[in-house]
């Protein structure tokens, strides 16, 4: 069985991350959307919340299972037999940062790290950028699935 990691933040998930998530699907037999549990982070969302987001908008990928993780990536990568991440790249911007993660990773455990090219439909696009459009009543429908932009929008209606 190919087995991968689509690890993340997730808060919340994203026609981008989907998009990834998506292709990733079509390469291998099952993905694992990992989604970090990060005490430190404040986030808008639960982890459980999001959790079943992406349970829900990754049903119709049919193998696609979610968990969560905390502490290294790596780890869990070990746990679960998983020996490979993908990782999106939106622009030049993400790739220092994601190089230098994807060579820690693999030195402190041989874990491979594969770059997807995120669709240019969504290259400007991220969860912070997202919460704050919402957050100030901007029209996020085409970024996220319907049901996270109802979500988001009651959430933050409060
Ligand atoms: O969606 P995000 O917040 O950009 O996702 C980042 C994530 C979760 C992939 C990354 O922070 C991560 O892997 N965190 C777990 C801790 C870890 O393994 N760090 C790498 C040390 S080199």
């Amino acid at each position: 069985m190919r087995r991968v990691v689509c690890p993340g933040s997730f808060d919340p998930v994203t026609n981008g991350h989907l998009d990834i998530i998506g292709r990733t699907s079509r390469l291998y037999d099952e993905v694992v959307v990992a989604v970090l549990i990060n005490v430190e982070k404040r986030s808008l969302f639960t982890v459980d919340e999001r959790i079943e987001m992406l349970q829900a908008v990754t049903k119709e990928y049919g193998n696609v299972r979610v968990e969560k993780f905390h502490g290294l990536l790596v780890d869990f990568c070990r746990q679960q037999g998983i020996p490979a991440i993908v990782k999106g790249l939106r622009a030049v911007s993400d790739f220092d940062y994601e190089l230098q993660m994807a060579q820690l990773n693999y030195r402190m455990s041989g874990v491979e790290t594969l770059f997807m090219s995120t669709n240019p439909e969504y290259s400007f696009l991220s969860s912070s950028r997202l919460k704050e459009i919402a957050r100030y009543g901007g029209d996020v429908s085409g970024l996220v699935p319907d049901l996270v932009r109802q979500l988001l929008v009651e959430r933050l209606r409060g």
